[in-house]
């Protein structure tokens, strides 16, 4: 059908050159980005280093949260790979940042988050209609079956079976405590226990996913008694073994983000060269796609 159309369209400029034929947009199954005109997508990132001049602070951003990430981030997947009303998922929600600009890029979010009082500042962002149509806050932990079940009870209300896009931005194992709680990842006793319980996140998330669609992670590494922890590495080898298809492995510029260490660089400098190592610039960016598992060959 699209071949007819292309020849038609060739046949009318050849004998019209002065009609201008509407072309029929070239898009993917999870992208609205039309192929046919992809010199007008200048701001679509395609290769795997991100800088940022500065974060994004307008249509409800802000940088309240320590620990947040940069919206820009959600600006390019969600333009990239998923579609107008779509469903994005974050089962690591924190102040809302894919909700803000999920529902801004006029897509629908759900969103988890552990801390009950953050949910409930984050669900103050929004108008009570868009609370029931467009935005879902869920109080919970989710590395949970239960908060599993309550994500599947409102993608039904949403009139969904899955999510469309899945966004993974846990805690850095312990370098920010955002509680108390034992079910909280930034209060592992050692990484392999953070390794396990971001494993069971992402499972919750592969099973919400729909097929052929894509899953991000953002995630820095740590370092901890004189040697890095390589959290990165360790969550996207996890969410491969749980079948996600890893499509790319982007680097993120991180300096200037960094609240504390911004403002006392020199100190940082003189315990890099005291202490022998190096001083974290970037994080890492990792794409998944959630596609057919092949049957093992007997
Ligand atoms: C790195 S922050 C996410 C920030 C978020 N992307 C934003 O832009 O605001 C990680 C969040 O995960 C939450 N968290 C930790 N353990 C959790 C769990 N088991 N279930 C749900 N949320 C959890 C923390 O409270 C924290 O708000």
């Amino acid at each position: 059908m699209a071949k007819q159309n292309t020849k038609r369209k060739v046949e009318i400029e050849v004998v019209r050159p002065d009609l201008k034929v509407a072309s029929v947009p070239k898009t993917k199954p999870y992208s609205d980005i039309d192929l046919n005109h992809w010199k007008d997508y200048d701001h679509i990132k395609t290769d795997t280093w991100w800088e940022f001049a500065s974060r994004d602070k307008s249509n409800g951003h802000s940088n309240e949260y320590h620990g947040n990430y940069i919206p820009q981030i959600a600006t390019q997947f969600f333009e990239r790979f998923t579609k107008k009303n779509d469903i994005v998922l974050d089962l690591f929600l924190g102040s809302g940042t894919s909700a803000i600009e999920a529902l801004h890029m006029g897509r629908r979010c759900i969103g988890v988050e552990l801390k009950e009082d953050l949910a409930q500042h984050v669900s103050e962002k929004f108008t009570q209609k868009d609370l029931v149509t467009k935005v879902n806050i869920i109080t919970g932990d989710s590395t949970s079956e239960k908060t599993k079940e309550k994500v599947e009870a409102r993608l039904e209300i949403m009139g969904e079976e899955k999510a469309q896009f899945l966004v993974l931005h846990p805690p850095y194992d312990t370098i920010i405590r955002f509680s108390d709680r034992k079910e909280d990842l930034s209060n592992c006793e050692t990484p392999e226990k953070f390794y396990d319980m971001f494993e069971k996140v992402a499972k919750n998330g592969y099973d919400l996913l729909e097929q052929g669609r894509y899953a991000v992670l953002i995630i820095g590494d740590e370092y901890k008694n004189s040697e890095i922890v390589p959290l990165s590495s360790e969550c996207m080898f996890r969410m491969m073994k749980l079948g996600f298809k890893l499509k790319a492995t982007i680097v993120k510029n991180i300096e200037g983000n960094e609240r504390a260490k911004g403002k006392r660089k020199n100190l940082w400098r003189y315990r890099a060269l005291n202490g022998g190592f190096y001083i974290f610039q970037h994080e890492y960016i990792y794409l998944f796609q959630k596609v057919k598992q092949k049957k093992p060959k007997k």
